[in-house]
């Protein structure tokens, strides 16, 4: 198994170029099983869930060629309809195809992805909503069978809770489906806008992208043509470097990326301290010497990101003062406070609240990765503490992380990648 191996450095300086985002691939990947045609898609990141996904497809039958940042997926060759256990005990995100197979083939067969390191994380409403599409859904023996012969039908669903995969499921089963579906209390996250509006361009009619109310206006079955696309900036991976440049108080250059898509990251790091300069598609960060602490609640886009808690969290350590972060999304996403705790840091935490009291000299250790954004949140601490810091099991991070290690190495970082 492989380890990071971080040393403090005095500075960091440089650009780093931000990869297209996992969480934007998975589901446009998935939407290949709507097409009519070989779909070439742009600026993937290399990291893990990437492949376990085209793992998935190809498993199914589909024909997948990636190179570089490119792949280029055929789904005329996808027989298969089931999704087994081995791939989906390695990725959740695997439920992404039940809605696009099931729209397609009229039945689907997707293993039941179980709990999570960060929470219980069940697909209820993605299953709910395929119901009230007409779909008869049965749980047998750790699967979900799905089956809709007479095809999937339009329908007004209403989300009781705010999903993301959940949301771009039901845009893929709905884009097939005979008549409208109107989702309300709709995902609005960058990454659902993007599988939206690449639908809509592709002849799914679809109402309110962006906003809460998404109305789709199915094909009745007919495949979509899919023209090539680029994936959007991660802007989980972005607001990750910036918090590397805050936390070592270092300016650095973020390139490829979408300023727009961090408006909370950026206005928590400016409660922080810290300036940016931006253009349409780079940001420097300007960090201040002194830390301001913060008061942080995690929700829905385009609230503050669940998935940026973590690096926040490495990053209230070094403030002058009392962070409160508040998780709203997932109820056990606090596993790197243990860890950071082991580093030095003073942290409290009572429930779904962590109370920080900044201003510890870190110390490195080895430390071990418990999900991927807490990976992300030891690298950051091992960047700032004394001596020598060893995070384990980063094959966590390796599932949405690209090239870290090298990305860090170029700006100045002292990080390497060795075998334990
Ligand atoms: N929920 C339900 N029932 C459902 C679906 C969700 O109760 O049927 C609950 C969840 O348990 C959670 C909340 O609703 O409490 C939100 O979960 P959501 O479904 O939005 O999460 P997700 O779609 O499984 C995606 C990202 C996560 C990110 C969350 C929240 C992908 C592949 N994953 O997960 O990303 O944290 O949205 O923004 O898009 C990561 O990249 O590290 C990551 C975990």
């Amino acid at each position: 198994m492989d380890y990071l191996q971080i040393k403090r450095v005095n500075s960091l300086n440089g650009n780093i170029k931000i990869s297209g985002a996992k969480n934007a691939s998975l589901p446009l990947i998935a939407m290949t099983i709507l097409a009519n045609n070989s779909v070439h898609i742009k600026n993937l990141p290399h990291v893990a869930d990437i492949n376990t996904l085209l793992k998935l497809l190809s498993n199914l039958g589909a024909q997948c060629d990636f190179h570089d940042d490119r792949v280029v997926v055929d789904t005329s060759t996808l027989t298969q309809t089931k999704a087994t256990y081995d791939i989906v005990k390695t990725m959740r995100a695997s439920i992404l195809v039940l809605g696009p197979i099931l729209a397609r083939f009229g039945h689907c067969e997707v293993s039941l992805p179980g709990g999570c390191a960060i929470g219980q994380r069940p697909v209820d409403l993605h299953l709910k909503a395929l119901e009230q599409m007409g779909a008869k859904i049965n749980i047998e023996a750790g699967y979900i069978q799905a089956t809709a012969p007479d095809g999937l039908k339009g329908c007004d669903i209403n989300f009781d809770k705010i999903t993301v995969t959940g949301t771009a499921n039901i845009v893929m089963a709905a884009a097939l489906a005979s008549g409208s579906t109107t989702l309300s209390n709709a995902a609005r996250e960058p990454e659902v806008v993007q599988l939206c509006e690449i639908l809509n361009a592709s002849g799914v009619k679809i109402d309110g992208i962006g906003t809460a109310v998404l109305t789709i206006h199915g094909t009745n079955g007919k495949l979509i043509d899919i023209e090539e696309f680029s994936v959007i900036p991660d802007r989980i991976e972005a607001g990750t470097y910036l918090c590397a440049g805050a936390i070592s108080r270092c300016e650095l250059t973020l390139t490829n990326v979408e300023p727009k898509h961090l408006g909370a990251v950026l206005a928590k790091l400016e409660e922080m301290g810290s300036t940016f300069t931006t253009t349409k598609e780079s940001i420097t960060i300007h960090p201040s010497e002194v830390i301001k602490p913060v008061k942080i609640v995690t929700q829905e886009y385009p609230a503050f990101p669940t998935d940026m808690q973590a690096q926040f969290l490495a990053l209230a350590t070094q403030a002058n003062g009392t962070s409160i972060i508040e998780e709203r999304l997932f109820e056990n996403r606090f596993m790197h406070v243990s860890e950071l705790q082991r580093m030095g840091a003073d942290i409290s935490l009572n429930g779904n609240v962590a109370t920080i009291n900044g201003g510890t000299q870190l110390s490195g250790t080895d430390v071990m990765a418990t999900d991927l954004r807490a990976s992300s949140a030891l690298v950051l601490a091992g960047l700032v503490a004394n001596g020598t810091t060893d995070v384990h099991r980063i094959y966590h991070l390796d599932r949405g992380y690209d090239a870290l290690e090298k990305k860090l190495e170029a700006v100045g970082a002292n990080v390497k990648r060795l075998k334990e």
